[in-house]
């Protein structure tokens, strides 16, 4: 068998918030993200989606157990190691699109290059490039306010994809978004794992989850099913 390369693995995690009451977001949820899955998490509204992905994404530490990256555990790490981890690797999207109001489409898909300390001429011609891939030609001088939910949600994959992370992580991406924008942003996801993107969606939506080649049922912060139509 082809070795394939695992990116994430989740060992036995638990995450709990001590507030007033004790809540157990995830209770001993263990997975392993190979290169080129495309997995989708589905459960109900407070099963722990998103404390899930979270987790998964390194935008937050476990309670309990353990977290690898790339073969590494990085459950320990400091915030400022983990963000240079997630900056490079970890691409990002989600239902409210989080695009910033005062750049356009393009300044948008180029800040992460920024970031990453790019020129300004490297920035321009990837950012248009992803851009064009996306369908967004025309639209690369517009502010977020005036484009459409489904042209928002694709600027921000575009800003996902554009420093080629190992893994792209979506909250409820088609959220905000009517049928028909919705079905053309799985439809760029089907695209990309297509070719070779490893992508998982948490969502509450089996229509959305059905896209999946992997699907984790989530209830009460634990996976009780998962459906692997790799290997039907
Ligand atoms: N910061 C927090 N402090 C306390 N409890 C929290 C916190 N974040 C989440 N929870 C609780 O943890 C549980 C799981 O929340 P989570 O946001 O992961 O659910 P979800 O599946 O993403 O739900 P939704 O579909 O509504 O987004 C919920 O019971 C929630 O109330
Ligand atoms: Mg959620």
């Amino acid at each position: 068998m082809l070795f394939v390369e695992e990116l994430i693995r989740l060992e036995n995690v638990w995450k709990s918030y001590y507030g007033g009451a004790v809540v157990h977001a995830l209770r001993g949820v263990s997975i392993s993200i190979f290169k080129g899955d495309f997995i989708s998490i589905l459960g109900p509204s407070g099963s722990g989606k998103s404390t899930f992905l979270h987790i998964a994404s390194l935008l937050d530490k476990p309670t309990k157990g353990k977290v690898f990256f790339r073969g590494k555990e990085v459950s320990h790490l400091s915030d400022e190691e983990l963000s240079n981890i997630r900056g490079k690797r970890i691409g990002f999207v989600f239902q409210a699109f989080n695009l910033i109001p005062n750049m356009t489409a393009l300044e948008n898909v180029e800040l992460p290059l920024m970031i990453q300390g790019f020129s300004e001429e490297e920035r321009r011609k990837r950012a248009l490039s992803m851009l064009e891939k996306l369908g967004l030609k025309e639209r690369i001088y517009h502010f977020p306010s005036q484009l459409s939910g489904g042209q928002k949600q694709r600027v921000a994959i575009a800003r996902a994809l554009i420093v080629s992370p190992d893994v792209v992580f979506a909250d409820e991406p088609t959220g905000n978004l009517d049928s028909k924008s919705g079905k053309e942003v799985i439809k760029i996801f089907k695209k990309l794992n297509k070719e070779g993107k490893t992508l998982v969606i948490v969502t509450h939506d089996p229509e959305v989850a059905k896209v999946a080649k992997k699907i984790f049922y989530i209830r009460d912060g634990q996976i009780i099913k998962v459906e692997d139509k790799n290997k039907k």
